[in-house]
């Protein structure tokens, strides 16, 4: 059957799966990296009675959420399967099980219309945020990821090669940091957007917090998270109460603190002319203010997302029909 002008706009896209923690996410982008549609349906509710991510809760909804979940984005972008040209997915790092449900997911959709799959590193997918329309960024230049699972300082000099590592987190990392803040605040899960919330009327001078130097280009956050744990142990439950919010803006700004003065100094050290932030803790509204001439990544494409993942797909080294049925994911990049 004819296809109408419009359904041939739709042609060459690709589909990105994120499964790699508590978001099932699935979404389409055109070859040129416009967003057609990025759905996101977050298990948070679901883990937040247990103050954070129970892997096996997080597979067994991943399996219920994902075919939904890449309906819904098919119908967003008014597309269809036939559509679709290359299936990205991320391979890792992340929780195992819920990995493989994206990966055999992906596995499935490309097998059955013979497409390319391109396995993509989560790193790689928050960097690739940046690519995206209707800004996207062109290298080099100097990343801060800055996430739930890792806080790195990346020299991303190409699309579609792995950057530099400059520096990373030597025990928690950035989002960790908030998140296990939140729960010594007796806050939700996930905490750093609550912290970010409940600091915006608390007072940041309040409450002295060390900020690690390690060597190097490095990070420290588990003094930090001490420190707040210690504060707190001091305080009568009325003052904890009453002093919550000055206890969110003190510990927000020791972890902003942080990740500026690194940005900066590594900034500094590779000449660097531009400077992004992307990954969770990006969407931080004390940080995005610190660090005012830096690249944002976009707010909705801060947390985990599958238009970031779509968008490495685009850079990566796609395998091809039917190479890829023996593809594995990856716990940890190691
Ligand atoms: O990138 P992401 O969605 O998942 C990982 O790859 O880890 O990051 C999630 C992290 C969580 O730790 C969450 O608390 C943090 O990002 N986060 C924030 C904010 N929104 C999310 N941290 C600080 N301020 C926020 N507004
Ligand atoms: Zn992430």
């Amino acid at each position: 059957m004819a296809r109408s002008g419009a359904a041939r706009r739709r042609d060459g896209l690709i589909l990105g799966l994120e499964t790699s923690c508590d978001e099932t996410a699935a979404a389409l982008i055109s070859p040129d990296g416009e967003i057609l549609a990025n759905v996101v349906s977050s298990q948070a509710d679901l883990h937040a009675r247990y103050g954070g991510v129970v892997p096996e809760v997080a597979s067994r909804r991943h399996l219920e959420l994902v075919t939904p979940v890449v309906r819904d984005a098919l119908s967003t972008a008014k597309a269809e399967l036939g559509d679709v040209e290359l299936v990205g997915v991320t391979a890792g790092p992340g929780l195992i099980g819920a990995l493989l449900v994206g990966v055999a997911a992906a596995k499935s959709i490309a097998w059955a219309r013979r497409l390319p799959l391109c396995p993509v590193d989560h790193l790689h997918g928050h960097v690739a945020s940046l690519y995206l329309q209707p800004d996207p960024l062109e290298p080099p230049f100097l990343c801060l990821l800055a996430s739930g699972g890792h806080t790195m300082l990346l020299d991303v000099q190409e699309r579609g090669r792995a950057p530099g590592i400059l520096g990373t987190t030597l025990d928690d990392a950035a989002g960790e940091a908030f998140d296990k803040g939140a729960r010594l605040l007796g806050l939700g899960y996930p905490g750093g957007a609550e912290i970010d919330r409940l600091a915006r009327t608390g007072d940041a001078e309040a409450f002295e917090f060390p900020v690690a130097r390690v060597p190097g280009l490095d990070f420290s956050f588990s003094g930090l998270k001490t420190a707040l744990l210690y504060a707190v142990r001091d305080l009568s439950p009325e003052e904890l109460e009453r002093r919550r919010p000055d206890l969110a803006a003190s510990y927000q700004r020791a972890i902003v603190r942080a990740l500026v003065e690194r940005t900066r100094l590594a900034a500094a050290k590779i000449g660097a002319d531009v400077t992004a932030v992307v990954g969770g803790v990006a969407a931080n509204s004390e940080l995005r203010a610190s660090l005012p001439d830096a690249v944002l990544a976009p707010l909705e494409l801060c947390t985990d997302n599958a238009a970031m993942i779509a968008s490495a797909a685009r850079f990566g080294g796609p395998i091809p029909y039917p190479g890829y049925l023996a593809l594995d994911a990856y716990a940890s990049s190691a």
